[in-house]
């Protein structure tokens, strides 16, 4: 079993009351930070220990500002850390949007993960959105081929959506799936609107890794900030486990510990 994140107090949200602890699979894997700068922080150096003792890593990248403290987090340890050797794979990509695209989830990545970490842009492996409209089922095989190519992630990083999708995993997805073209939620797609402008402008499907693939990684981070990740979380914390709520899918994850604020953790 995962150990306990260093921070975090026993049961910090008495998941476990009322019943055997032991039966709840999320007993003492869950960190609720006083600001998300400590959750930032906790997982950067995470990471950073991570390489120090595998130099060649795959991580598993996430986008959204969930992340964005995540990385600047890990930029700065990345002075005392060599990451030369690592390899990241992202979890998803919207389709109709080109890598040089500025809402694309490359760019995103090339701007706040690949640059200030001073990586080579080949360390970063994203899914190739023209190819998944040519042939979405040959795209999907591909990407999943090369991450288990690379070995395997050995560390995946996730946020939330207010839905409860996981990378672009939208309510109803399943547990076995792999890699796939989606068709967005109207929830995301709302979501998204702030970054492209109109809901015009949102793109309507995506690739993403499928709920297995992110199940095949070795350890997972889930972070949440904010109230309106709370009722989302709720789920995952509480359950039921169901795909209407994708995220709880992953309850059963040996590896996977929540990194929260108190908002996002339903506390005052
Ligand atoms: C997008 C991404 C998800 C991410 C989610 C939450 O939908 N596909 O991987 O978790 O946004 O974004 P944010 O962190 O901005 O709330």
């Amino acid at each position: 079993m995962a150990q306990r994140p260093k921070d975090s107090p026993a049961d910090p949200l008495g998941i476990g009351q009322g019943g055997d602890p032991s039966e709840n699979p999320l007993s003492g894997r869950v960190a609720v930070h006083p600001e998300r700068v400590s959750a930032e922080a906790h997982v950067a150096q995470e990471i950073a220990d991570l390489v120090r003792s595998r130099p060649g890593a795959v991580l598993g990248v996430a986008t959204g500002g969930t992340m964005k403290g995540v990385y600047r987090e890990l930029a700065v340890r990345a002075r005392d850390v060599d990451l030369s050797r690592i390899r990241a794979f992202s979890l998803d990509e919207f389709l109709g949007l080109s890598p040089e695209n500025p809402h694309s989830f490359r760019a995103f990545l090339e701007s706040h993960f690949v640059g200030p970490l001073g990586l080579g842009a080949e360390q970063l492996v994203t899914p190739d959105a023209s190819w998944a409209e040519a042939d979405p089922a040959a795209a999907a095989r591909a990407y999943e081929d090369h991450i288990a190519e690379a070995g395997g992630i050995d560390l995946q990083l996730l946020g939330i959506g207010r839905n409860g999708h996981v990378a672009f995993n939208e309510p109803g997805s399943l547990a076995a799936s792999r890699t796939r073209v989606i068709r967005l939620d109207e929830v995301t797609r709302a979501d998204a609107v702030g970054d492209f402008g109109s809901l015009d402008a949102v793109p309507t499907r995506a690739m993403t890794v499928g709920i297995a693939t992110i199940l095949d990684a070795k350890q997972i981070r889930l972070l949440a900030f904010g109230e309106g990740k709370a009722a989302a979380v709720g789920r995952v914390l509480r359950g039921p486990v169901g795909g209407d709520v994708p995220a709880t899918l992953l309850n059963a994850h040996e590896g996977l510990q929540l990194h929260l604020d108190r908002g996002a953790a339903g506390l005052p």
